[in-house]
């Protein structure tokens, strides 16, 4: 077990951000901020591939741990669960009594959305976006709360004509890749990246298979493994999770991880700036693709906190190509036509099985 004293324990405290690929940039927008009620905090593109948007929805304020951002790329195959291509994400609202308020809303919206599924101290509903992934809403239970219990509270919800305070997405709960072996993905984290708080639980939704979950004293269990021997392999492609990004504090918190990944042999990125924050990319060992991104400076660097997302932004270094990138975009939408309402996919049945 990592002890307090090594350098690199107790650095990582959460998730960052969870990016992900979407086809179409309008579809994507008003799914996140029309149904899900996110805000997009910053409109710009992705910097490895510059003629293709990254869009960011998080809370008002951006909060660390609250971003879904998503790299559009239409045209691709859709992409397929598997190893190195996480399963779900899920997100936190703060009541319980919004669970059934969330479901009677997306069921308005014509979402695809089943539940509620108590998990020990939380619910749960789960849905698919317009591009497939799941992703799942989850509240802390207050008491003791059987499914039968959950169950009544949403016989008979109430009809819904706006996202109220007490609803809204907060920051995420965890993120759920896969793995095949919990014991070493647990001894990864530990001696490798310094996260010592590890629990493997049955995986309720799923006979034989198991959860590991891995967290830190702040955020217990922000990555939820989904754990089986054989887990199917893994694309990424439309509807998938493209990489989970956990936050430390500063860059002497990242530079400390880079030190003990290069002690140890682990092939990563060195670290990148993003301008909004600096980035860290390796691989765990089942081949998911893993960041580790620091808090500032933030996405108010470049824009006021009133205005964050509204126009398309762009690090200084890419700014003399602003009209090549705005004239790509261009071309690019005028082949890929929104189409809203989407045909949302049906969901998974059930929520957090790995299908074969
Ligand atoms: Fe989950
Ligand atoms: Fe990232």
């Amino acid at each position: 077990m990592a002890k307090a004293t090594e350098p690199y324990a107790g650095l990582i405290q959460g998730l960052h951000h969870i990016t992900l690929v979407t086809s179409n940039e309008e579809v994507n927008r008003r799914f996140y901020t029309e149904v899900l009620r996110l805000r997009r905090v910053k409109l710009t593109v992705n910097q490895d591939d510059i003629h293709h948007r990254h869009l960011f929805y998080a809370d008002e304020k951006g909060t660390t741990g609250s971003a879904i951002t998503f790299f559009e790329w239409p045209h691709m195959r859709p992409g397929r669960v598997g190893l190195g291509s996480p399963h779900h994400l899920s997100y936190t609202t703060p009541k319980f009594d919004s669970l059934p308020k969330w479901h009677s809303w997306l069921r308005q919206n014509k979402v695809s959305v089943d539940g509620p599924f108590v998990r020990d101290s939380r619910t749960s509903i789960y849905l698919r976006d317009p591009d497939g992934v799941t992703v799942e809403i989850t509240a802390p239970n207050e008491g003791e709360v059987s499914q039968e219990y959950a169950q009544e509270s949403f016989r008979s919800p109430p009809r819904v004509r706006e996202i109220t305070g007490d609803m809204k997405l907060t920051t995420f709960h965890h993120a759920s890749p896969l793995t095949h072996d919990p014991e070493i993905t647990g001894k990864f984290f530990d001696k490798f990246l310094g996260l010592t708080d590890k629990f493997v639980i049955p995986n309720p939704d799923q006979k034989g298979a198991n959860i590991l979950g891995i967290g830190s004293q702040v955020r217990p269990g922000f990555l939820r493994y989904l754990a089986t021997p054989r887990p199917p392999e893994g694309y990424v492609g439309e509807g998938s999770i493209h990489h989970i990004a956990m936050a430390v504090d500063d860059d002497e918190a990242q530079q400390k991880i880079l030190k003990r990944l290069k002690e140890l042999g682990v092939e990563n990125s060195g670290i990148i700036d993003r301008f909004w924050f600096h980035s860290l990319y390796f691989h765990d060992p089942d081949g998911n693709l893993l960041e580790i991104a620091t808090r500032n400076p933030g996405y108010s660097a470049d824009e006021s906190p009133e205005t964050l997302g509204t126009r398309l932004v762009l690090p200084k270094w890419l700014e003399p190509r602003r009209s090549e990138i705005e004239s790509a975009l261009k071309l690019t939408d005028a082949d890929n036509r929104a189409k809203w309402p989407p045909n949302f996919p049906a969901l998974h049945f059930p929520p957090e099985a790995i299908a074969k």
